[in-house]
């Protein structure tokens, strides 16, 4: 199961696990035509992965039950959850009101924490959570606070939730990305742009399809646990 599955590095990671034969539950927000696109996409992938597709909104709590209930009500057991999707919120810091906040938090912290509470008993034996963090929960930036803030949480949730996990046989750990070429930056001036990849020592943002393959790992992998891996193109060397 991976949020935010229809675009951008979830979009990835469910074509770099369709195409070995996972089947795959794809959450998205609301951009119905993207949803379809990939669905087709998956379906005519050679290995016959099955792909279901459910609009579930992260800022919305009744979408934790609605997931649970999806998963109840087909009898499923899923093998991985991939917490993807995050809301940020650009408004000033002088401006930003408290509403806000709280959404990017709801999306970004609280409905993976009890969205895993509701299906902790459905995720098999041996399998794994995997979160998106962010390189700006690590390296504070002016953009947005509550996303910075919220995704130091994510990272904060990897190592606390090891132990918690432990019982069920669970593994959980994180991807930490630094710039990614995705819909997330649509819009940004080139000056912006230019000044990012400045920073980075590879001298470029990444390819959605590069980071893919390290979520593939960590799902894979039966040792790697409580983990954050990030993948910025050597954003601290520069
Ligand atoms: N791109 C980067 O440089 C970068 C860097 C660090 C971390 N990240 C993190 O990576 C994750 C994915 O970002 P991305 O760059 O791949 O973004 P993206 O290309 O914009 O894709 C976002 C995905 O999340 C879904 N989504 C958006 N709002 C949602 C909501 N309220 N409820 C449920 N699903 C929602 C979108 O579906 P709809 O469009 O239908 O809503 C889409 O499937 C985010 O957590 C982001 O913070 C991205």
């Amino acid at each position: 199961m991976i949020t935010g599955g229809t675009k951008g590095i979830g979009r990835a990671v469910a074509l770099a696990l369709g195409e070995v034969g996972y089947d795959l539950i794809l959450t998205y927000g609301g951009d119905v035509e993207a949803a379809v696109d990939v669905e087709r996409e998956l379906r005519r992938l050679s290995s016959g992965c099955d792909v279901r597709v459910l609009r579930a909104d992260v800022a919305d709590a009744g979408s934790v039950d609605l997931l649970h209930d999806y998963l109840v009500g087909n009898d499923m057991y899923v093998d991985a959850v991939v917490f993807n999707a995050g809301l940020t919120c650009r408004a000033p810091f002088e401006s930003m009101q408290r509403e806000e906040w709280e959404r990017v938090f709801a999306g970004n912290v609280h409905f993976p924490v009890f969205l895993l509470q509701r299906i902790v008993g459905r995720i098999r034996e041996g399998g794994s959570v995997t979160f998106t963090g962010s390189l700006m929960g690590i390296r504070p930036h002016s953009v947005s606070l509550a996303y910075g803030v919220s995704k130091s949480s994510v990272h904060a949730l990897v190592g606390n939730l090891v132990k918690f996990l432990a019982p069920y046989g669970i593994r959980v750990n994180g991807v930490v990305p630094g710039f990614v070429e995705t819909q997330w930056h649509e819009g940004k001036p080139q000056e912006i742009r230019r000044s990012i990849e400045g920073k980075i020592a590879l001298g470029r943002f990444c390819a959605p399809e590069e980071v893919a393959g390290v979520y593939r790992m960590l799902i894979e992998n039966s040792y790697v646990n409580g983990e954050i891996i990030v993948v910025d193109g050597g954003y601290s060397y520069k």
